[in-house]
């Protein structure tokens, strides 16, 4: 995800350039949150929302809070969604508090990757936090893998953070959720967090 600064305009062609499974992940991402009823749902490092439009047409009653650094990426996002299903467009970083809970589901895609190890640890934790009971966390992202002769993905050692998948599910498991990978391909995988039912 090499990218010194995301824009909206070249975003989709340059994503699927870098990501050649690009939309075979945010399915996945979208698939994986099928099996909850979502009634409010966080998307975290939004970017135009791809992820949410995609996320939203699987639970027609939800409403949806966006984040990411990216003002200019969440304007695209905002012209792409219907404005009765976003609650909250939030222009912030993911090392920053997150939005007040209690969220259905917390989706983030090919984002969390941009955060030092001890953020992403956080992070987890803040998602642990905000989920519901019975609440479901579905991540996408790059990581690094076991073979080195799956890292594919290009990275950027400026801009780009990826960790190996299963030091990323001890965080998880650290922050009280249940992970479990669902979709995967070369350094990307999609990962399910359940947080159990109080
Ligand atoms: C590769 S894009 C992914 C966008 C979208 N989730 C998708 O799947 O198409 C990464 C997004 O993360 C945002 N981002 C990068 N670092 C961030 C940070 N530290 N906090 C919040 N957002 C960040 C960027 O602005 C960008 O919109």
């Amino acid at each position: 995800m090499a990218h010194n600064h995301f824009h909206p305009d070249s975003y989709p062609a340059h994503v699927r350039g870098e990501v050649p499974h690009y939309d075979e992940l945010e399915d996945a991402v979208a698939d994986a949150t099928e099996a909850l009823t979502a009634a409010r749902i966080l998307d975290l490092g939004a970017g135009t929302g791809e992820t949410a439009q995609r996320v939203l047409a699987k639970h027609p009653g939800a409403r949806i809070v966006l984040v990411d650094a990216s003002a200019e990426m969440l304007g695209a996002a905002r012209e792409a969604l219907s404005r009765d299903r976003i609650e909250q467009i939030v222009v912030r970083r993911l090392e920053d508090p997150l939005p007040d809970g209690p969220f259905d589901l917390v989706v983030s895609a090919l984002a969390i990757h941009h955060l030092e190890s001890a953020d992403k640890r956080l992070l987890f934790r803040r998602i642990g936090e905000v989920l519901a009971g019975g609440g479901r966390f579905v991540f996408a992202d790059v990581f690094v893998p076991d073979d080195p002769a799956l890292a594919k993905t290009p990275v950027s050692s400026s801009l780009d953070r990826p960790d190996r998948l299963d030091d990323q599910l001890s965080w998880l498991r650290e922050a009280g959720l249940e992970p479990h990978v669902v979709w995967s391909n070369g350094d990307l995988a999609v990962v399910t967090s359940d947080r159990p039912a109080q």
